[in-house]
């Protein structure tokens, strides 16, 4: 049987550091209600001038280096993103020039928090169909340039970053196992990025306490639906990487599956929601430093803007 297997991976993130005691200077807050609420502790804010695009390349390039593939070898590169460097062309498109991979396709997907997931799922579909040979899997947020910095419902929660996840073809256990994706559009003011009125600057907006009850029980459903598909349960898991959005969330979501939480991937203290980034930016962290071994079943599930949300399952 042919199956995606995820045969590197990287992460980048920009040097400058905002921690919740910066934030008490900038809005009525406190790094004790930051942390009791949310588990984040400081994240990270891209430099004037750096783009998605740079950030999502880095990514690729650490992925690359570490399966040991050229850029000309990238059949397809897909950039999940809901911060783009410009409207057209694709985010992907400058990955794909600044990579010099010049025989991959590229292209975006817009899922918000869930898009990694989304990506991963397509590009396990261009393998398997034999349609491409390797796909650079990317996910890349400047969430810093849509927030609101004197809302403080909002700007106390996300940051920015990049993860990326390069596919090939595998035969064997290892690889993607499965992947499920859902949305649902009809509450979608309650997390979105809009502006108040015409040529305002665009801004996050969302109600975070509705959110938290729809993200806890989406996130429990589609988790199920992997483990269940599988004939497996949560004690077969090995590491749970949710969407790094909220301490509580990830606890509930948990508690609900019965995953312990020592096998509960978290980097959010450091990075905070980094929307479709966040997923592949513990993954990575979590390959590197040696946590994930090999043949370990890993269960990444997320929640975002749209709503949209997925869970998958890999074998590494
Ligand atoms: N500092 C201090 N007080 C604050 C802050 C802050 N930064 N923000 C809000 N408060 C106040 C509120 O004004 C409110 O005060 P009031 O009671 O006097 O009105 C009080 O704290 C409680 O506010 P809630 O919004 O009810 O707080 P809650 O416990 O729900 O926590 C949070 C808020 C952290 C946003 C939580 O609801 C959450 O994490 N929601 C889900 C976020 C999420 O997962 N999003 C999905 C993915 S994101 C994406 O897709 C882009």
């Amino acid at each position: 049987m042919v199956r995606a297997r995820i045969i590197g991976t990287g992460s980048y993130t920009p040097k400058k550091i905002l921690s919740n005691c910066d934030l008490e200077k900038m809005i009525d807050t406190s790094d004790e209600w930051i942390t009791e609420r949310t588990g984040i502790k400081e994240r990270r804010i891209a430099a004037d001038g750096e783009t998605t695009s740079d950030m999502a390349a880095k990514a690729g390039k650490r992925a690359l280096e570490m399966a040991g593939i050229g850029p000309d070898e990238i059949d397809t590169i897909i950039v999940a993103t809901v911060t783009p460097d410009m409207d057209f062309p694709s985010t992907a498109c400058f990955v794909q020039h600044k990579l010099k991979a010049h025989k991959a396709a590229s292209f975006d997907i817009a899922a918000a928090c869930s898009g990694f997931i989304y990506a991963l799922s397509v590009g396990d579909s261009l393998i398997r169909s034999g349609n491409s040979r390797h796909v650079l899997v990317i996910g890349s947020e400047i969430f810093s340039r849509i927030t609101d910095w004197t809302d403080r419902n909002t700007c106390v929660l996300f940051g920015d970053g990049a993860g990326a996840a390069l596919l090939g073809k595998g035969t064997g256990e290892k690889g993607i196992i499965s992947t499920h994706i859902h949305s649902e559009g009809s509450s979608w003011k309650l997390l979105c990025a809009s502006s108040h009125e015409e040529n305002a600057k665009t801004f996050i907006r969302m109600q975070g306490n509705e959110v938290f009850k729809v993200a806890v029980r989406a996130l429990e459903e589609v988790a199920i639906e992997a483990l269940e598909q599988n004939d497996l349960t949560g004690d077969d898991i090995d590491w749970f990487i949710p969407h790094q959005a909220n301490e509580r969330i990830i606890q509930a979501t948990a508690k609900r599956l019965n995953v312990p939480m020592e096998k509960v991937y978290m980097n959010l203290q450091r990075y905070g929601n980094t929307s479709a980034a966040s997923i592949p930016l513990a993954f990575d962290e979590a390959v590197r430093n040696g946590k994930i071994k090999d043949g370990n079943l890993i269960l990444f599930d997320a929640f975002g803007g749209g709503f949209t949300w997925a869970s998958a399952l890999v074998r590494w």
